[in-house]
């Protein structure tokens, strides 16, 4: 986009090492039984299609759609279901995975829709953390990298819909008008 351009912050193999890592993680933590994986549509769908792959025990996966910020850099405060998930995860271990937390308002919002449902647990998997922007303290168990606060795109995240099949996360810097 004119007036912006693309820093690598993580290339494509520093992103595949880390899921690596957070896979094995997972399979040691988790006890025998369903493992539910609910993906945040859409941001999350690289980073859930990686991760599935990386964790060897049985998975499910599913999808739920939140409303997104549009074309705009930060949270509206309102956060829309417009995808609710296929099947039930009463009982199951349900793993949100999510491609950034951020203000940590869209996480909390689904780990409270998700915990109604009575699953045996509830816990996030993000690709990216920002924890100087929180202001909805959140817990996230797997995290793949904390980053300072920058806008970043690719490998999922956009920036108006734009940006998601760059392989490397992005930082998108706003060149000084000239
Ligand atoms: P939160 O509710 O403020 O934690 O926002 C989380 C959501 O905001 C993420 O799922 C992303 O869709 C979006 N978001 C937050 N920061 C960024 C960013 O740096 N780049 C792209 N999307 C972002
Ligand atoms: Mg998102």
């Amino acid at each position: 986009m004119p007036g912006s351009s693309l820093r690598v912050l993580f290339s494509a193999q520093q992103i595949q090492t880390r899921i690596r890592e957070i896979g094995a993680q997972i399979d040691a933590d988790y006890p025998d039984g369903s493992l539910h994986l609910v993906c945040i549509l859409k941001g999350a769908c690289f980073f859930m299609a990686d991760l599935a792959r990386a964790i060897q025990r049985d998975v499910v996966i599913d999808f739920m759609g939140i409303s997104s910020y549009g074309q705009r850099k930060s949270t509206s405060g309102a956060v829309k279901l417009t995808k609710d998930l296929d099947s039930s995860v009463e009982g199951a271990d349900v793993l949100l995975v999510e491609d950034i937390v951020d203000s940590g308002l869209t996480i909390a919002y689904l780990i409270n829709v998700l915990q109604q449902r009575k699953p045996r647990s509830v816990r996030v998997a993000a690709l990216l953390d920002k924890p100087e922007r929180r202001h909805t303290p959140v817990k996230v168990t797997y995290v793949g990298f904390q980053i300072p606060d920058e806008f970043v795109v690719g490998y999922g995240l956009d920036y108006a819909e734009r940006y998601r099949n760059l392989s490397d996360v992005c930082v998108l810097e706003e060149s000084p008008a000239a």
